[in-house]
C-alpha cells in the first residue's frame, strides 16, 4: 500500500492536531456527509444603494483597519444602513478606493491614513472624526495582523512586538482617544475585534494569541470603568473568516479552508458580512444591556 505514513501537524487556528493527507480527508468526508449538516445560509451582503434612513441614520461610526477584510465589509455595511463612516488603515490606495466605492452607492465615508501603533496617528485620526462629523457614536477597533508560525523559542522579539503593538496597543490607544470624546458627548458604543484566539491557546502563534487575550482584558476593564458614563464596551470573537489575513495564514500554515472548517461545529468558513452584522447588532440599541461581553462569532468553536 502506498503512502501509509501518517503525518501529524498542528493547525494553529484550532487546537487540534491534523492527521495528514488520507486520514484527514476521510474524517472530513465522514463529517460533511452527515444527514444533519448545518444548512443555514450565511447572511447576504447588503446590496443596492445606501439607505439614508436606515438603522444607523446619522450615526457616526469610526473603524480602525477598514482597507480590507472584516473592517472594510463592516464599513460598507454601516454605510448601507445610513451611517457616516470614518475609517483608517495604512494603505492609502485601498482606503481611498473604498471611500469612493461607498460614496458611489450613496453612502458617506472618509478615509484617513493612520497607523494604530503610532499614538500621534491614532490621536489625529480620532480627533479628525470629530472635526469632520462632530462626534463618534460607535467605534469598531478592528485593525490587526497575524503572526508567522513559530514556537515561542523561535519567535523573534521583533515579531512579538509588531503583533502586540498592533493588536493590543492599537486597541488600547484607540480607546484611550475615543473614550474622552464619548465622555464629552455623554455616551457611545465601542466594539473591539477579539478572536477565537482570545479564549484558548493555539500552538505556534504566541504573539497573536497573547495580543488577542489582551483585547478581551481591555474590553472588560473599559466596560467596568465606563458603563456608568453611558458608554457600552463589548467585543466580538471571529473564528475563521474569509479575509486576506486568513488566506495568508492558511498559506503559511500549509492548510486550507476545507481542513480548517472541519474543526468548527458550523463546518464552514464564516464570511466577513456575518461578522459585520454581529458588530452592528452589538452597536445597536438592541444590545442595550450587553456590557463587557464577548460575542462568540466562531461558528461554535468555543462551545467545545
Ligand atoms: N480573518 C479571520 O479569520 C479572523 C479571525 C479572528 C479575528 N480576526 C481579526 O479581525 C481583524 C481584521 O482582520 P481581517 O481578517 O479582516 O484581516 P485583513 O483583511 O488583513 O485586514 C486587517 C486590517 O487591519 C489594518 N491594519 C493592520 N495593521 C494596521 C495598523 N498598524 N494600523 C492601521 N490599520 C492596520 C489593515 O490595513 P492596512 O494594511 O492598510 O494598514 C486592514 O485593513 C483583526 O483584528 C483580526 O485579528 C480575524
Amino acid at each position: 500500500m502506498k503512502n501509509t505514513r501518517i503525518k501529524v501537524v498542528m493547525n494553529p487556528i484550532t487546537r487540534r492536531e491534523i492527521i495528514g493527507a488520507g486520514v484527514a480527508g476521510l474524517a472530513a468526508a465522514a463529517t460533511t456527509k452527515s444527514a444533519f449538516a448545518n444548512t443555514q445560509k450565511p447572511v447576504e451582503p447588503l446590496s443596492g444603494k445606501a439607505n439614508p434612513d436606515g438603522r444607523f441614520k446619522d450615526k457616526v461610526v469610526l473603524i480602525t483597519g477598514a482597507t480590507s477584510g472584516i473592517g472594510k465589509t463592516t464599513a460598507y455595511a454601516f454605510a448601507k444602513e445610513g451611517a457616516k463612516v470614518f475609517f483608517c488603515g495604512r494603505r492609502t490606495n485601498l482606503g481611498e478606493a473604498n471611500a469612493r466605492e461607498i460614496q458611489a452607492f450613496g453612502g458617506e465615508a472618509t478615509y484617513v491614513q493612520a497607523d494604530v501603533t503610532k499614538e500621534r496617528d491614532v490621536r489625529d485620526f480620532v480627533n479628525g472624526c470629530v472635526e469632520k462629523y462632530g462626534r463618534i457614536d460607535i467605534a469598531f477597533n478592528n485593525a490587526g495582523i497575524e503572526s508567522s508560525p513559530h514556537t515561542i523559542a523561535d519567535t523573534s522579539l521583533e515579531d512579538w512586538m509588531r503583533v502586540m503593538t498592533t493588536n493590543a496597543t492599537g486597541v488600547f490607544l484607540s480607546m484611550k482617544y475615543e473614550l474622552p470624546i464619548m465622555l464629552r458627548q455623554k455616551g457611545g458604543v465601542i466594539v473591539n475585534n477579539a478572536s477565537v484566539s482570545s479564549h484558548v491557546g493555539f500552538a505556534t502563534i504566541s504573539p497573536y494569541n497573547a495580543s488577542k487575550h489582551a483585547v478581551l482584558s481591555l474590553t472588560k476593564v473599559a466596560a467596568l470603568e465606563y458603563t456608568d458614563k453611558n458608554i457600552r464596551v463589548n467585543s466580538v470573537s471571529p473564528g475563521a473568516v474569509d479575509t486576506p489575513m486568513l488566506r495568508r495564514a492558511l498559506a503559511a500554515w500549509k492548510t486550507d479552508f476545507e481542513t480548517v472548517s472541519q474543526d468548527y461545529p458550523l463546518k464552514r468558513i464564516v464570511n466577513p458580512e456575518e461578522i459585520a452584522r454581529t458588530v452592528m447588532w452589538l452597536s445597536s440599541d438592541d444590545a442595550s444591556c450587553i456590557i463587557g461581553m464577548d460575542v462568540d462569532a466562531t461558528g461554535g468553536y468555543l462551545t467545545k
